[in-house]
């Protein structure tokens, strides 16, 4: 008897969404899968990478106009959370001020997630950080 590889695919990736959702709010399970704003800026105006505590890194990459962010854009080698955390944070930066954007906490990232298992609220704080650090970049080329 044949296996049906196609099959056997769907049935698993459903299993894993199946599972995912006793852990992750709809939010973060959506963000994951349907990154947003991932990718790379061919010149941004400041780039933030930083190494988590867990050995994943995040980029993060803006561009100003104005001062305000007009676009950002995001890369990670880390887990999904990072990958939700990475889409729902560079959403909620655009159009703010570099004022706005340095008041962005990651319990305000978490809020927006919907909340995160104790065990990835670390993925959060390193978006977060990098964020800041994209900021700080910024800071150091127009100063
Ligand atoms: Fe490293 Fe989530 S970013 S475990």
């Amino acid at each position: 008897m044949g296996v049906d590889i196609d099959e056997l695919a769907k049935r698993l990736e459903t299993q894993v969404l199946e599972d995912a959702k006793e852990v992750f709010s709809e939010t973060v399970i959506e963000y994951a899968y349907n990154p947003r704003n991932m990718g790379a800026i061919g010149d941004a105006d400041g780039v933030g990478r930083v190494t988590g505590t867990c050995g994943d890194t995040v980029r993060i990459q803006i561009r100003v106009e104005n001062g305000r962010i007009s676009e950002s854009r995001f890369m990670t080698d880390g887990c999904g959370t990072s990958i939700a955390c990475g889409s729902m944070l560079t959403e909620m930066i655009t159009d703010k001020t570099i004022e706005e954007a340095l008041a962005i906490t990651s319990d305000d990232l978490l809020r927006n997630l919907g909340g995160l298992p104790e065990e990835n609220v670390h993925c959060s704080v390193l978006a977060v950080d990098t964020l800041r650090a994209a900021i700080d970049d910024y800071g150091s080329c127009v100063k």
